[in-house]
């Protein structure tokens, strides 16, 4: 290995800080007797941000960090789920899972996992790349005299350790503290609700942490009939299970124009006036962005996918009217009436950005334009650019990340 590789061997407590840089821990056996604990006078936390780096072979689940207090085992704890392929962060005994991470066997990685009292926000970053964030909604911060581990998993307050659980060939190095510092233009704005004047969303993004039927966001438009429709938006999500992109209900219409991921099929939906097209080999990766643009032609009847700048088939829908009548455009909820009918198990848990809609069917330069960030024709029927909107309950306004210089 092309690393300085040195055996701290801790008997017991070491007393005096010790300055660590060049250096790793190694736990070279599986056990339930070898750990290192971290000491900290610190009894309170109400932000946390931890970053390690680590490296193993395990094929079974692990402990990366654990800390408990009296009250709760789990207090902050990052553990790697084998069964399910899922890094979990539990904060005061509740977790947040985060699938679709690309946890190799036999090398480095960084993982940073941060968390917010204020916000209930918990977000991982995987070797530098930021995971959708999750909401836990805990209402207490972080309080006691913690006890902190790193090699084993504690069920109790500094015990219960389950060898199958421990750390092996692992090498670490640790880092935590207890204000979130993270060297990037994060702003983050809560909009609790309202908003009634045109905002321009330009490097913003809409967050949805949780699963909820409850947590949408409603946009605003004075347009009252379609002939044909263009909609492209990007989104970001990590969710195993179907969920709505776009939903655009009129009175007797629910799914009058929705974007649909139907995760049984692999497929994604393109509905009109109730009617729907399916895609397959749509390549729908978990945790990247994804520019999805869809058009419809009432002339015609031919719908089109275009999936982050391929263009899917043509497909006819037997249509046979414009859509007509007050429309509710929601992100984060499908509607199966108009304006309601929301189900949990169909939310959008991850982000979304640019949604535009067109009363037209984009050209295919167009809509290249917009799939590169180019300078394409704003929607006229939805401007992200002067969006009109009203959120409710737990949907986040962001900018969007722009990375250090490093
Ligand atoms: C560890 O896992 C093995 C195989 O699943 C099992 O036989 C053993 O009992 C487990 N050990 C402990 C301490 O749980
Ligand atoms: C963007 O496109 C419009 C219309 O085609 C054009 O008038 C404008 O100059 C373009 N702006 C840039 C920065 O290229
Ligand atoms: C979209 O909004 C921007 C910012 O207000 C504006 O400049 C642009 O003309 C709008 N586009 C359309 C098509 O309404």
């Amino acid at each position: 290995m092309n690393f300085l590789l040195v055996l701290v061997m801790l008997t017991a407590c070491a007393a005096d800080p010790q300055d660590m840089s060049g250096k790793m821990f190694n736990f070279p056996m599986q056990s339930n007797r070898a750990y290192v604990k971290l000491i900290t006078s610190q009894r309170e936390f109400r932000a946390l941000t931890v970053c390690h780096r680590s490296f193993t072979d395990l094929k079974r689940d692990h402990s990366l960090f654990s800390m408990s207090t009296p009250t709760h085992v789990n207090d902050f704890l990052i553990f790697w789920d084998n069964a399910n392929k899922e890094m979990e962060a539990h904060v005061r005994d509740k977790k947040a899972e985060y699938g679709g991470r690309d946890y190799k066997l036999n090398m480095w990685h960084s993982i940073c996992t941060t968390w917010d009292s204020a916000s209930g926000i918990v977000q991982l970053w995987f070797n530098g790349q930021p995971s959708i964030r999750k909401f836990l909604n805990l209402g207490s911060t972080i309080s006691g005299t913690p006890i902190i581990i790193l090699g084993q998993e504690q069920d109790s307050h500094g015990g219960g350790f389950d060898a199958n659980q421990s750390l092996v060939v692992l090498v670490n190095v640790q880092k935590s503290s207890s204000d979130l510092k993270m060297n990037l233009l994060l702003v983050l704005v809560m909009l609790t609700a309202c908003a009634a004047d045109p905002q321009d969303m330009s490097g913003k993004m809409f967050i949805f942490p949780m699963e909820s039927k409850s947590a949408y966001v409603k946009l605003i438009t004075s347009q009252q009939e379609f002939r044909d429709v263009t909609v492209c938006h990007r989104s970001f999500t990590d969710l195993r299970r179907s969920h709505g992109l776009f939903s655009m209900s009129t009175r007797g219409h629910p799914n009058d124009f929705a974007i649909f991921w139907d995760n049984t099929n692999k497929e994604m939906e393109a509905h009109v006036r109730d009617l729907n097209v399916q895609y397959e080999w749509v390549d729908y990766k978990p945790n990247m962005w994804h520019s999805i643009c869809t058009t419809w032609d009432s002339a015609s009847g031919i719908v089109q996918l275009w999936f982050d700048g391929q263009p899917f088939i043509k497909r006819f829908l037997d249509v046979g009217s414009n859509i007509v009548g007050t429309p509710i455009i929601i992100l984060g909820q499908e509607q199966d009436s108009y304006g309601g009918g929301f189900d949990a198990r169909q939310s959008l848990v991850g982000m979304m950005m640019d949604v535009h809609m067109w009363n037209y069917v984009l050209s295919p330069c167009e809509i290249q334009k917009y799939v590169y960030n180019l300078n394409f024709t704003q929607g006229d029927v939805i401007n992200w650019s002067a969006l009109e909107y009203k959120i409710f309950d737990k949907v986040l306004v962001e900018n969007t990340v722009t990375p250090c210089a490093i």
